[in-house]
């Protein structure tokens, strides 16, 4: 009973009440900032995971700049219906080389966090151009300037500086070689030897069927094919997913 006459005379005393408010507030934030700064890194390192190609990352900055992400989200989520319709769900280390990251959260059209190695190149081509080519029913605008469009690339080396500076760990090696790595990219008759040894995994192809000009088509369909593909998932059993 004396508690509840205490109560009403913090209840009564609004200065009082502030002071007991803001020591409640701060113990709690304090339980949860404090330990964030005694670990180094609150994302746990992942088998797979590198930086961009600087193809992909010339792809990725088109998708940015065509707004993909107010229709697109690319984040699964830990649920059983998304896990059966997408794979895998997301893991923080997936997207710890994209500045800004691109989880979304508009889901217009469907996630596209698993998207590479679904479809073949040929086919994201075709949908770009006229997704209603493909998917009758789509929505979805088509993007056909694409593949009118030479890629910018001059400045590439400078797109992965302003990674390196944030953080991403690109090497001189790949700095000095990221106008040859990206030309490879999108004509491997130009030799890959060093792009593959540089991003492992990288799937380099004529992607628009034009080996003599660099796309913002081929940029953006080696960006859509390279996602979700960085860690090797074929190992887990989608229902080991589930709790
Ligand atoms: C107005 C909303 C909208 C915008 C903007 C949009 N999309 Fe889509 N997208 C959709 C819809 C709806 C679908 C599902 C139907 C289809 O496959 O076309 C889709 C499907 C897709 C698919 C196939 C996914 C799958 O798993 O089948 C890809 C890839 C894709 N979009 C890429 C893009 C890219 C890249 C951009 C930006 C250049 C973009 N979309 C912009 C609505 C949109």
């Amino acid at each position: 009973m004396s508690l509840w006459k205490h109560h009403e005379h913090v209840e009564k005393n609004s200065i009082l009440l502030l002071i007991l408010i803001l020591i409640t507030v701060s113990i709690g934030g304090i339980v949860e900032i404090v330990p964030l700064y005694t670990i180094e890194s609150t994302i746990e390192e992942v088998e797979g995971v590198r930086p961009y190609s600087p193809l992909e990352l010339a792809g990725r900055n088109i998708y940015i700049r065509e707004g993909c992400y107010s229709c697109h989200s690319q984040q699964v989520r830990p649920f059983r219906d998304e896990v059966e319709r997408y794979g895998h769900y997301s893991l923080a280390a997936e997207s710890m080389y994209d500045h800004p990251f691109q989880w979304g959260s508009k889901r217009t059209g469907p996630d596209l966090a698993r998207v590479g190695g679904k479809y073949s190149d040929e086919w994201h081509v075709a949908h770009m151009i006229e997704p209603q080519a493909v998917v009758p029913e789509s929505i979805m605008p088509p993007y056909r300037f694409l593949i009118e469009k030479e890629l910018r690339h001059d400045d590439i080396a400078d797109h992965l500086r302003a990674n390196r500076a944030v953080g991403v760990p690109y090497t001189d090696e790949m700095i000095e070689n990221a106008v040859a790595d990206l030309r490879a990219q999108a004509n491997p008759e130009l030799g890959i030897d060093g792009l593959l040894e540089r991003y492992p995994n990288a799937h380099a192809a004529n992607f628009d069927g034009n080996p003599r000009v660099v796309t913002e088509m081929d940029a953006l369909v080696a960006y859509l094919q390279i996602l979700g593909r960085m860690v090797d998932f074929s190992q887990y059993e989608v229902e080991d997913l589930i709790q």
